[in-house]
């Protein structure tokens, strides 16, 4: 029966594991899988490594890089960044979820700025490349705006957060019901137990000396 007990809560942590993987990954099937392949083999191109966003994280650029971004990205990227905008749906692959791709430790400043630069020439997507329409300048001020008011990384989002508490309050409750439940099963069979003890006791087949050992031990167990 023990067994048992620890086989339902092994199953029920491994449940509540993998949901939480599962949750947690949910996005990443709308990153862009094709360009971490890229970049896992060869590296972000020479003149764009070691970049970092030079511009200053005030009110004024944030509202600039919102313009911009929804100028420029989010036909494709969706207003919020999850990647689901109007011309996107059709394309294959997809445009990325960037608010949850600016997470990733992968999405440096460099990384980004790459990405916005040089588009998906090298890599055949239709990410357009944005270092002829877009300043330098204005590249970094879209990444500002992407980092500082769409990035929905794991930690932000506290929705999924209250979504996991509530599963493993569900999971603990359980644990504890199974618990009680086999508990008080091995009461039952150690009471129908003194229930035997007694009744052979009437019937003089053992016994008080024997009778109370035999008692003692089963509430013993019981305890
Ligand atoms: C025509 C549609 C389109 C437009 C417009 C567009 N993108 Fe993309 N974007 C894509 C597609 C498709 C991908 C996935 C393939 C790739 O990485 O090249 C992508 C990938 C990306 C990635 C990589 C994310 C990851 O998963 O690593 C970033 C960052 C990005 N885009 C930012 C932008 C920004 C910022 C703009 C606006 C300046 C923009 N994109 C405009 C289609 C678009």
């Amino acid at each position: 029966m023990k067994k048992l007990v620890l086989i339902l809560i092994l199953a029920l942590i491994g449940g509540g594991i993998s949901l939480a993987q599962m949750m947690g990954n949910m996005p990443m099937m709308r990153h862009s899988m094709i360009r971490h392949r890229y970049v896992m083999m060869n590296g972000i191109p020479n003149e764009y490594r070691n970049l970092s966003n030079p511009i200053r994280a005030n009110k004024e650029n944030i509202k600039a890089g919102e313009k911009l971004y929804n100028t420029y990205c989010a036909l494709c990227h969706g207003t919020k960044g999850y990647g689901d905008g109007p011309t996107g749906q059709t394309l294959n692959p997809s445009p990325s979820n960037i608010a949850s791709a600016v997470c990733m430790p992968m999405a440096a400043d460099s990384y980004l700025f790459w990405t916005i630069a040089e588009g998906g020439k090298n890599l055949s997507t239709a990410m357009p490349s944005f270092k002829g329409a877009l300043s330098k300048e204005d590249i970094w001020k879209i990444i500002l705006y992407v980092r500082s008011e769409l990035s929905a990384c794991w930690g932000e989002r506290w929705g999924m957060w209250i979504f996991m508490i509530v599963v493993w309050i569900l999971i603990i409750l359980g644990a504890v019901a199974i618990f009680r439940w086999v508990t008080s099963s091995k009461i039952q069979s150690s009471e129908s137990a003194l229930d035997i003890l007694k009744k052979r006791y009437a019937k003089g087949e053992i016994s008080e000396e024997e009778f109370n050992k035999m008692k003692e031990e089963i509430t013993e167990r019981r305890d």
